[in-house]
């Protein structure tokens, strides 16, 4: 099984993703790293060991990591997520508790003590812990097999202000880190979520299909979807996060091109910007595989299949 480490700042969608990896035998996920982002960390670190609770994968260890962004305040998205990051669930305290440590130490450990480009980490959140991890031991680099993250945007724009997105806003110098430093990168923006919509339909099939944990996502999916079809006037909400987890299932299901991206971390009006060089008018070097489209039949067909093994 490939060997990932999730960091994960739940948010419904992110939920979504951490189910649909706890549902897959191919992935080995080592942790879940908690960071700051649609809540505050007191209460990502708390929801991701719901979520694994509910999942009856227990077994995997939460790790919580950064409470604010290198160097701003943190920005959070409750109008979006609800105060809990997943309203739409029963919200209890979950058995297991945090496993000891920093995030940013398991991370560096784990990607030092297993075989060179064994780990793939898979950012779903501002990229706090993982350009603090690149900062504190820069060998590491070297050694990741790929990040596949969910963030940015280009010809849909952004969610957050025109110009950007919520998770690469946040902590947009984190994210020039990341993505200055190297290491494989295979991003999903904007353009590949907004056209995985939760619709009435597909809730509909994963209740129907599945057991309690399922049940309980698509809960989650309705109190989610509410805010996305006010505000995108669509039969339902993008599903963000989860498309990050099947592109390591399935990388058929998308598309896209190897560009060069660079972050704005100046302006304040284009604050935490993807610029990407899809026309490749520059000559600058090509750091990113970013995704573009996404068969979105194919993608709600796993996601329901998986979360009904659960
Ligand atoms: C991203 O921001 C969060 O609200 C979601 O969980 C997702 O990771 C979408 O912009
Ligand atoms: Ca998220």
């Amino acid at each position: 099984a490939r060997k990932i480490i999730i960091d994960t700042d739940p948010g419904q969608d992110d939920a979504g993703a951490i189910m649909l990896a706890a549902a897959s035998p191919e992935l080995e996920v080592l942790a879940l790293t908690a960071v700051a982002g649609n809540v505050p960390l007191e209460l990502t670190k708390r929801n991701a060991r719901l979520i694994l609770d509910i999942c009856g994968r227990s077994d995997i260890p939460v790790y919580a990591g950064a409470e604010k962004p290198l160097k701003r305040d943190l920005v959070t998205a409750e109008e979006v997520h609800g105060k809990t990051g997943i309203d739409g669930v029963e919200i209890y305290e979950p058995p297991v508790p945090l496993a000891d440590g920093h995030a940013v130490d398991f991370i560096i450990e784990a990607i030092r003590d297993n075989e060179k480009g064994a780990i793939t980490l898979c950012p779903l959140g501002p990229l706090t812990n993982i350009a603090m991890a690149l900062q504190k031991a820069p060998d590491i680099a070297g050694r990741i097999g790929e990040i596949v993250l969910m963030g940015g945007g280009f010809f849909e724009g952004g969610n957050i202000t025109p110009a950007a997105e919520f998770n690469i806003y946040v902590d947009p110098e984190a994210a020039e880190i990341v993505f200055a430093s190297g290491i494989k990168i295979t991003m999903m923006p904007l353009d590949v979520t907004h056209k995985a919509l939760t619709r009435k339909d597909r809730i509909g099939r994963l209740r129907a299909n599945g057991g309690k944990p399922a049940g309980i996502m698509a809960d989650m999916l309705e109190y989610f979807e509410r805010f996305d079809e006010q505000k995108y006037g669509t039969d339902g909400g993008p599903l963000h996060d989860p498309t990050v987890i099947a592109y390591l299932l399935k990388p058929e299901l998308f598309s896209g091109r190897e560009c060069n991206v660079e972050i704005e971390t100046k302006s304040e009006l284009t604050l935490g910007m993807t610029v990407i060089d899809w026309w490749r008018v520059t000559g600058r070097k090509r750091n990113a595989m970013v995704i573009r489209d996404i068969d979105d039949e194919g993608f709600f067909d796993l996601f329901i299949e998986r979360l009904s093994r659960l």
